[in-house]
């Protein structure tokens, strides 16, 4: 029984002509029980494995916010510099005035770059997070001719149901970051199917970010960077996952391990047992043995060809390709 909890909110001190409000609708399942039988289960598995959404908690998306600064990480910056390079390019390939719908919103920074170019007459933020997204609305809230704002709080990660929000008219569907790269190749082309089902005008389309694939030493470096951020990032899933399930995981027990699997096109990420270690996981012993690992996070990689080819088996069609001089990252916009 998804829970659906509909609320306006005013901004406080907003003047009576000047005030903005935004409709914030929750669809997270209340199910949150079957999410935590699942990550029980995957820990509890012969091959160990957790969903990388159990990074995201408080610090973990601080960290996160601290891995994008790294020199070793390249993917956002370079992405902002495609975004900026091809700013008019792309917008004039999208068009004004449409339904601006932001997938994984976050703080809502990346999307509102896009305002002054695109104009978008109502913009919806679908995100994981309710306090991310309250704040980030309250924030688009202040600004002068802000759009109609409409947020969605949902794990998409398995059905995609934005029917709750998004307008049969005119839109844009926004997925920046390469967030698309956790999906397997099989997966991304099913949630894009889910994205262009949302689309009832002929008038929609998607502006995507995807990682490039490139050489084994600067992916390895990108996700193992020499300060230690990502390592933290991989390892705080183990204090996250002890608080929702109450189990023992001694961080001090466990090594990151990220990098370039060139066969499977991916970045991989684990969690590496130091020593043979004990872990109860709800009143189970789950015994891990020295060097025995648990897989957190795929991440991955594709050229520019190979994903062009994911758009099309999705039903997206004429997709137009914008990168960097040094093809690190490619940005999409296709037609629904
Ligand atoms: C948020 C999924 C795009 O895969 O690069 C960064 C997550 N993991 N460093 C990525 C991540 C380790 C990131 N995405």
């Amino acid at each position: 029984m998804p829970h659906r909890l509909v609320t306006t909110h005013r901004t406080s001190g907003a003047t009576a002509d000047s005030a903005q409000s935004f409709t914030l609708v929750n669809a997270l399942k209340l199910d949150a029980k079957a999410e935590l039988d699942a990550l029980a289960k995957g820990l509890l598995a012969p091959a160990a494995s957790l969903s990388p959404k159990y990074f995201y908690d408080a610090l973990g998306s601080t960290l996160y916010n601290a891995i994008v600064l790294t020199d070793e990480y390249y993917p956002t910056r370079t992405e902002a510099a495609i975004f900026d390079t091809f700013r008019a390019d792309i917008a004039a390939a999208i068009g004004v005035g449409k339904q601006f719908v932001d997938l994984g919103s976050g703080d809502s920074v990346k999307a509102e770059k896009w305002f002054a170019s695109l104009k978008p007459s109502r913009y919806v933020g679908v995100d994981i997070s309710e306090s991310a997204l309250t704040d980030a609305l309250n924030r688009l809230a202040g600004i002068p001719d802000a759009p109609e704002l409409v947020g969605l709080v949902t794990d998409f990660s398995r059905v995609v149901d934005l029917t709750a929000v998004v307008e049969k008219r005119p839109s844009v569907f926004f997925y920046p970051g390469s967030s698309i790269g956790n999906f397997s190749p099989d997966d991304a082309v099913w949630f894009l199917k889910q994205i262009r089902a949302h689309c009832h005008d002929s008038d929609c389309g998607l502006l995507i970010g995807v990682d490039a694939k490139k050489d084994k030493a600067r992916l390895d470096a990108a996700y193992d960077d020499a300060l230690g951020v990502t390592a933290a990032f991989n390892l705080n899933a183990l204090r996250n996952v002890n608080r929702l399930l109450g189990s023992d995981f001694d961080v001090a027990d466990w090594q990151h391990r990220g990098f370039y699997n060139e066969a499977m096109g991916r970045i991989e990420m684990h969690l590496e047992a130091k020593r043979a270690v004990q872990v109860r996981v709800r009143g189970e012993l789950r015994a891990f043995a020295a060097g025995e690992r648990i897989h957190t996070e795929n991440s991955y990689k594709y050229s520019p060809e190979q994903f062009e080819a994911i758009l099309i088996e999705a039903g997206f069609q004429r997709p137009q390709l914008w990168r960097d001089e040094k093809h690190d990252f490619n940005v999409f916009y296709a037609n629904s």
